[in-house]
């Protein structure tokens, strides 16, 4: 049985994440955190008949330190969708101001609280925020990269989707077929549809131009919801889901569950921490030291990866892609780790 606890607990992600979290069999205590609402948000999950025993903490000042702490400890898993969500005309990169010094200090708080746990982080920039979590782990001297997480699963569901609809395959049939990998904002997510023949031979069967607006929409998928949205947010339904299948496969490791999927979901992780990371990063990512890969868990951290340019089949287009994301991604972990290192 696991703990799970929830930091952004009452936001847009933070609650349909939390009653889906509620609803795992496997989950015996969801801790959630928030510093607005998060006592109702527990009461209204707490009358679900799972196993699950719901608790809300709720600060009550910028100095108690006291409750999120008790929040944390002995959690097993920390989801950590807190922050601001983009609005129309903004960028991921400009929630960097507010969002970084946030994730900073709840990830403070967790290598104090429960340094073991598994930690995974939706907040963005998640190009920066996952490099700024290493660092304060560092600083702390209890990071475990096998068990810190990017989450970049919603451009894997989108990926699916979208490719779905215009291969005319269930969606659902694509999952383990295809792969993306990278970063998650623009240019820096890269799409990778030929690791399987099937597939492959019906991607061939589409032209350049239904090829590029596939790509295109994977990339820029999330403008799509922040323009509808018209002010009111971004994605929090569709995260909210894939947020869920990546914490779900970590709980299932947990519990001794193996993966049974060709090709895993990727999260964005410190590369050089990980079996032969650093040789894939030295090789084909000009040294980049965060990247979105498949991922192999085992008892809730990463087992291995699977390597995209040896097993996915990487088209030369696919590569050009790459190129194109390791310079992005270069400057927001750069970004991500001085915030840490030029801080005291
Ligand atoms: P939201 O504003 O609806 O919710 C954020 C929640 O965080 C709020 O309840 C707020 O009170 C809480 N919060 C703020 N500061 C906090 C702190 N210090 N400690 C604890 N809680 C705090 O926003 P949202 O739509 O849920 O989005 C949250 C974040 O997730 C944004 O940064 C957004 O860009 C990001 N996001 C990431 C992905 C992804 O694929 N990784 C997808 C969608 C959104
Ligand atoms: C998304 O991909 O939907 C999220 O990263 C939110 C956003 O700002 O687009």
């Amino acid at each position: 049985m696991v703990k799970v606890t929830v930091c952004g607990a009452a936001g847009g992600i933070g609650q349909p994440l939390s009653l889906l979290l509620k609803l795992n069999q496997q989950v015996s205590e969801l801790s959630l955190y928030d510093v607005v609402n998060a006592n109702g948000v527990a009461a209204d999950l707490s009358h679900i008949c799972s196993p699950a025993k719901v608790t809300g903490y709720q600060p009550s000042s910028k100095e108690d330190k006291d409750t999120i702490h008790k929040a944390l400890v002995n959690s097993d898993l920390v989801v950590i969708p807190a922050g601001v969500p983009r609005k129309p005309g903004m960028t991921r990169g400009d929630l960097f101001n507010i969002n970084a010094s946030i994730i900073r200090d709840i990830v403070a708080s967790i290598g104090k609280a429960c340094p073991k746990a598994a930690i995974l982080i939706i907040s963005n920039p998640v190009n920066s925020t996952v490099p700024i979590a290493a660092e304060v782990l560092k600083k702390l001297g209890v990071f475990n990269p096998k068990k810190l997480f990017g989450v970049t699963t919603l451009d894997s569901v989108r990926a699916e989707t979208f490719l779905g609809e215009l291969i005319k395959e269930t969606p659902s049939s694509l999952k383990g077929q295809i792969s993306v990998i990278g970063g998650h904002s623009g240019d820096t997510i890269v799409p990778l549809v030929h690791a399987t023949a099937l597939v492959a031979k019906k991607v061939s069967g589409l032209s350049k131009s239904q090829y590029d607006e596939f790509i295109h929409r994977v990339q820029f998928g999330g403008d799509e919801v922040v323009k509808a949205k018209n002010g009111a947010g971004s994605a929090t339904l569709s995260m909210a889901y894939a947020g869920y299948r990546f914490a779900e496969k970590v709980i299932g490791s947990l519990n001794g569950q193996s993966e049974n999927s060709e090709i895993p979901d990727s999260s964005y992780i410190y590369l050089p921490g990980v079996p032969n990371g650093k040789e894939l990063s030295q090789k084909h990512l000009k040294n980049a030291e965060f990247f979105s890969v498949p991922v192999i868990l085992e008892n809730g951290q990463i087992k291995s990866f699977v390597n995209p340019f040896d097993k996915l089949n990487v088209s030369s287009e696919e590569s050009k892609l790459v190129d194109v994301a390791l310079d992005g991604l270069q400057k927001s972990i750069d970004q991500g780790t001085s915030f840490v290192t030029g801080s005291k």
